[in-house]
Protein backbone atom coordinates (compact mmCIF):
# COMPACT_ATOMS: atom_id res chain seq x y z
CA UNK A 1 0.00 0.00 0.00
CA UNK A 2 1.37 3.36 -0.70
CA UNK A 3 1.53 6.33 1.99
CA UNK A 4 -0.79 8.08 0.41
CA UNK A 5 1.48 10.86 -0.58
CA UNK A 6 -0.63 13.62 -2.35
CA UNK A 7 -0.96 16.17 1.03
CA UNK A 8 1.39 18.90 0.59
CA UNK A 9 0.73 23.07 1.11
CA UNK A 10 1.98 24.05 -2.42
CA UNK A 11 0.39 23.64 -6.02
CA UNK A 12 1.41 21.32 -8.57
CA UNK A 13 0.85 22.73 -12.26
CA UNK A 14 2.09 20.24 -15.16
CA UNK A 15 2.30 21.20 -18.90
CA UNK A 16 2.09 17.93 -21.18
CA UNK A 17 0.87 17.51 -24.95
CA UNK A 18 2.66 16.38 -28.02
CA UNK A 19 6.02 17.46 -29.40
CA UNK A 20 5.60 21.33 -30.85
CA UNK A 21 2.98 22.54 -28.96
CA UNK A 22 4.56 25.26 -26.82
CA UNK A 23 5.27 23.86 -22.95
CA UNK A 24 8.17 25.11 -22.62
CA UNK A 25 7.53 28.43 -24.17
CA UNK A 26 4.04 28.62 -21.70
CA UNK A 27 5.61 27.16 -18.81
CA UNK A 28 8.69 29.52 -18.82
CA UNK A 29 6.31 32.61 -18.95
CA UNK A 30 3.74 31.11 -16.21
CA UNK A 31 6.92 30.81 -13.65
CA UNK A 32 8.15 34.54 -14.83
CA UNK A 33 4.11 35.82 -14.03
CA UNK A 34 4.25 34.19 -10.89
CA UNK A 35 7.69 34.86 -9.87
CA UNK A 36 7.29 38.65 -10.43
CA UNK A 37 4.39 38.34 -8.19
CA UNK A 38 6.74 36.71 -5.90
CA UNK A 39 5.63 33.51 -5.50
CA UNK A 40 7.88 30.59 -4.49
CA UNK A 41 8.25 28.86 -7.74
CA UNK A 42 10.04 26.37 -9.05
CA UNK A 43 10.34 25.25 -12.96
CA UNK A 44 11.42 22.00 -13.83
CA UNK A 45 10.91 19.36 -16.66
CA UNK A 46 10.60 15.88 -17.13
CA UNK A 47 13.12 13.93 -18.21
CA UNK A 48 15.24 15.69 -15.90
CA UNK A 49 15.56 17.77 -13.32
CA UNK A 50 17.94 16.30 -11.15
CA UNK A 51 21.90 15.69 -12.20
CA UNK A 52 20.58 11.58 -12.79
CA UNK A 53 17.53 12.23 -14.39
CA UNK A 54 19.34 14.04 -16.59
CA UNK A 55 21.35 11.60 -17.26
CA UNK A 56 18.82 9.49 -18.15
CA UNK A 57 16.90 12.09 -20.44
CA UNK A 58 20.33 11.71 -22.28
CA UNK A 59 20.07 7.60 -22.80
CA UNK A 60 16.66 7.60 -23.26
CA UNK A 61 16.15 10.69 -25.97
CA UNK A 62 19.33 10.42 -27.79
CA UNK A 63 21.57 7.57 -27.20
CA UNK A 64 21.25 5.80 -30.53
CA UNK A 65 24.40 3.00 -29.72
CA UNK A 66 21.78 0.56 -27.63
CA UNK A 67 18.25 -0.66 -28.76
CA UNK A 68 16.00 0.33 -25.85
CA UNK A 69 12.32 -1.40 -25.63
CA UNK A 70 8.98 0.30 -24.66
CA UNK A 71 9.33 -1.24 -21.26
CA UNK A 72 13.08 -0.53 -20.58
CA UNK A 73 11.97 2.96 -21.90
CA UNK A 74 9.44 3.42 -19.09
CA UNK A 75 11.70 1.40 -16.71
CA UNK A 76 14.48 4.50 -16.69
CA UNK A 77 11.89 7.24 -17.41
CA UNK A 78 9.94 6.24 -13.97
CA UNK A 79 13.20 5.98 -12.25
CA UNK A 80 14.50 9.34 -13.33
CA UNK A 81 10.82 10.54 -11.88
CA UNK A 82 11.36 8.86 -8.90
CA UNK A 83 14.31 10.53 -8.16
CA UNK A 84 12.89 14.13 -9.36
CA UNK A 85 10.03 13.72 -6.77
CA UNK A 86 11.63 12.95 -4.45
CA UNK A 87 14.59 15.41 -5.23
CA UNK A 88 13.01 18.22 -5.91
CA UNK A 89 9.05 18.31 -6.70
CA UNK A 90 8.07 17.01 -2.96
CA UNK A 91 10.26 19.07 -0.82
CA UNK A 92 9.59 21.94 -2.87
CA UNK A 93 5.66 20.87 -2.47
CA UNK A 94 5.81 20.35 1.10
CA UNK A 95 7.67 23.71 1.51
CA UNK A 96 4.24 25.25 -0.09
CA UNK A 97 6.00 26.18 -3.52
CA UNK A 98 4.44 26.27 -6.44
CA UNK A 99 6.09 23.70 -9.37
CA UNK A 100 6.08 24.47 -12.69
CA UNK A 101 6.85 21.14 -14.49
CA UNK A 102 7.31 20.63 -18.96
CA UNK A 103 5.82 17.01 -18.88
CA UNK A 104 5.12 14.37 -16.16
CA UNK A 105 3.89 10.85 -15.63
CA UNK A 106 1.12 11.50 -17.95
CA UNK A 107 3.70 11.78 -20.84
CA UNK A 108 4.69 7.82 -19.88
CA UNK A 109 0.89 6.77 -20.50
CA UNK A 110 0.41 9.21 -24.23
CA UNK A 111 4.15 7.91 -25.17
CA UNK A 112 5.38 4.49 -23.93
CA UNK A 113 1.39 3.98 -23.32
CA UNK A 114 -0.77 5.15 -26.00
CA UNK A 115 2.50 5.60 -28.43
CA UNK A 116 3.90 2.16 -28.08
CA UNK A 117 1.16 -0.11 -27.08
CA UNK A 118 2.13 -0.82 -23.67
CA UNK A 119 -0.49 -2.24 -21.38
CA UNK A 120 -2.15 1.59 -19.48
CA UNK A 121 -2.83 -0.11 -16.58
CA UNK A 122 0.73 -1.26 -15.41
CA UNK A 123 1.94 2.43 -16.28
CA UNK A 124 -0.50 3.74 -14.10
CA UNK A 125 0.65 1.02 -11.32
CA UNK A 126 4.29 2.37 -12.31
CA UNK A 127 3.45 5.93 -12.10
CA UNK A 128 1.95 5.47 -8.63
CA UNK A 129 5.26 3.47 -7.39
CA UNK A 130 7.76 6.11 -9.05
CA UNK A 131 6.01 9.08 -8.09
CA UNK A 132 4.56 7.75 -4.70
CA UNK A 133 1.05 8.45 -5.64
CA UNK A 134 1.75 12.22 -6.34
CA UNK A 135 -0.80 13.50 -8.44
CA UNK A 136 -0.30 17.39 -10.68
CA UNK A 137 -3.25 19.75 -9.12
CA UNK A 138 -3.44 21.04 -12.77
CA UNK A 139 -2.74 19.64 -16.10
CA UNK A 140 -2.74 22.15 -19.11
CA UNK A 141 -2.88 20.34 -21.98
CA UNK A 142 -1.47 22.18 -25.31
CA UNK A 143 -2.98 19.80 -27.57
CA UNK A 144 -1.84 20.48 -31.56
CA UNK A 145 -1.87 18.18 -34.34
CA UNK A 146 1.01 16.13 -34.66
CA UNK A 147 2.23 17.47 -37.81
CA UNK A 148 1.83 20.53 -37.12
CA UNK A 149 3.59 20.45 -33.64
CA UNK A 150 6.21 18.19 -35.54
CA UNK A 151 6.53 20.86 -38.06
CA UNK A 152 6.70 23.92 -35.34
CA UNK A 153 9.79 21.83 -33.81
CA UNK A 154 11.50 21.46 -36.84
CA UNK A 155 11.49 24.99 -37.56
CA UNK A 156 13.24 25.30 -33.78
CA UNK A 157 16.02 23.25 -34.39
CA UNK A 158 16.71 24.91 -37.63
CA UNK A 159 16.79 27.72 -35.94
CA UNK A 160 19.04 26.57 -33.40
CA UNK A 161 16.39 26.96 -30.72
CA UNK A 162 16.16 22.82 -29.88
CA UNK A 163 17.06 19.50 -30.97
CA UNK A 164 15.28 16.64 -31.85
CA UNK A 165 14.86 13.72 -30.08
CA UNK A 166 14.21 9.82 -30.57
CA UNK A 167 10.28 10.09 -29.81
CA UNK A 168 9.74 12.72 -32.41
CA UNK A 169 11.46 10.41 -35.18
CA UNK A 170 8.72 7.71 -34.48
CA UNK A 171 6.08 9.06 -37.50
CA UNK A 172 3.19 11.09 -37.58
CA UNK A 173 0.70 7.51 -36.60
CA UNK A 174 2.97 7.53 -33.48
CA UNK A 175 2.29 11.11 -32.66
CA UNK A 176 -1.23 11.19 -33.59
CA UNK A 177 -1.47 7.96 -30.72
CA UNK A 178 0.42 9.96 -28.54
CA UNK A 179 -2.15 12.44 -28.75
CA UNK A 180 -5.40 10.30 -28.22
CA UNK A 181 -3.94 9.43 -25.14
CA UNK A 182 -3.58 12.68 -24.15
CA UNK A 183 -6.80 13.37 -25.04
CA UNK A 184 -8.16 10.56 -23.66
CA UNK A 185 -6.74 11.33 -20.08
CA UNK A 186 -8.46 15.24 -19.62
CA UNK A 187 -11.94 13.75 -20.64
CA UNK A 188 -11.57 11.30 -18.11
CA UNK A 189 -10.39 14.08 -15.46
CA UNK A 190 -11.87 17.28 -16.25
CA UNK A 191 -11.54 18.95 -12.94
CA UNK A 192 -7.45 18.37 -13.30
CA UNK A 193 -7.27 19.16 -16.66
CA UNK A 194 -7.10 22.07 -19.00
CA UNK A 195 -7.05 21.55 -22.63
CA UNK A 196 -5.99 24.71 -24.72
CA UNK A 197 -5.31 24.95 -28.43
CA UNK A 198 -1.71 24.95 -28.75
CA UNK A 199 -2.08 26.89 -32.14
CA UNK A 200 -3.95 30.15 -30.66
CA UNK A 201 -1.82 32.74 -30.06
CA UNK A 202 1.24 32.78 -27.25
CA UNK A 203 0.23 35.58 -25.42
CA UNK A 204 -3.65 34.76 -25.28
CA UNK A 205 -3.04 30.80 -24.58
CA UNK A 206 -0.49 32.79 -21.56
CA UNK A 207 -3.45 34.56 -20.10
CA UNK A 208 -5.97 31.81 -19.97
CA UNK A 209 -3.00 29.83 -18.37
CA UNK A 210 -2.29 32.69 -15.91
CA UNK A 211 -5.73 33.29 -14.75
CA UNK A 212 -6.43 29.40 -14.33
CA UNK A 213 -4.07 28.95 -12.06
CA UNK A 214 -4.80 32.03 -9.93
CA UNK A 215 -7.85 31.16 -9.92
CA UNK A 216 -6.47 27.36 -8.10
CA UNK A 217 -4.15 29.26 -6.05
CA UNK A 218 -6.64 31.75 -4.83
CA UNK A 219 -8.84 28.89 -4.14
CA UNK A 220 -6.49 26.94 -1.76
CA UNK A 221 -5.03 30.08 -0.26
CA UNK A 222 -1.83 30.29 -1.65
CA UNK A 223 -0.29 33.94 -1.40
CA UNK A 224 2.58 35.12 -2.52
CA UNK A 225 5.75 35.10 0.12
CA UNK A 226 5.79 38.64 0.93
CA UNK A 227 2.00 38.18 1.84
CA UNK A 228 1.92 35.52 4.39
CA UNK A 229 2.16 35.77 7.45
CA UNK A 230 3.80 32.81 9.51
CA UNK A 231 4.33 30.43 6.88
CA UNK A 232 7.22 28.90 6.50
CA UNK A 233 8.84 28.52 3.04
P1 LIG B 1 10.50 17.51 -24.37
O1 LIG B 1 11.38 17.89 -23.26
O2 LIG B 1 9.15 18.11 -24.46
O3 LIG B 1 11.24 17.67 -25.76
P2 LIG B 1 12.29 18.76 -26.25
O4 LIG B 1 13.07 19.27 -25.09
O5 LIG B 1 13.08 17.95 -27.21
O6 LIG B 1 11.44 19.81 -26.88
O7 LIG B 1 10.22 15.96 -24.27
C1 LIG B 1 11.13 15.01 -24.49
C2 LIG B 1 10.53 13.81 -25.16
O8 LIG B 1 10.39 12.74 -24.23
C3 LIG B 1 9.18 14.02 -25.79
O9 LIG B 1 9.23 13.60 -27.14
C4 LIG B 1 8.27 13.10 -25.02
C5 LIG B 1 9.19 12.08 -24.43
N1 LIG B 1 8.74 11.50 -23.16
C6 LIG B 1 8.27 10.19 -23.13
O10 LIG B 1 8.22 9.52 -24.17
N2 LIG B 1 7.84 9.67 -21.94
C7 LIG B 1 7.89 10.39 -20.77
O11 LIG B 1 7.50 9.87 -19.69
C8 LIG B 1 8.39 11.74 -20.82
C9 LIG B 1 8.47 12.56 -19.57
C10 LIG B 1 8.80 12.25 -22.04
Amino acid sequence: MRQGSNSHSGFFVVFEGPDGGGKTTQSGRLFAHLEKLNYEVKWTREPGGTALADLIRKVVLHDTTHEISPRVEALLLSAARSQHVEEVIRPALQAGRVVVCDRFKYSTVAYQGGGSGLNVADLDGLNEFATDGLDADLVILLDIDPAEGLSRKLRLVGAGESETNKMELRGIKYQERVRRRFRMMASESPDRWLIIDGTGEADEIGDEISRRVMKELESRSIAPASASTGRLI
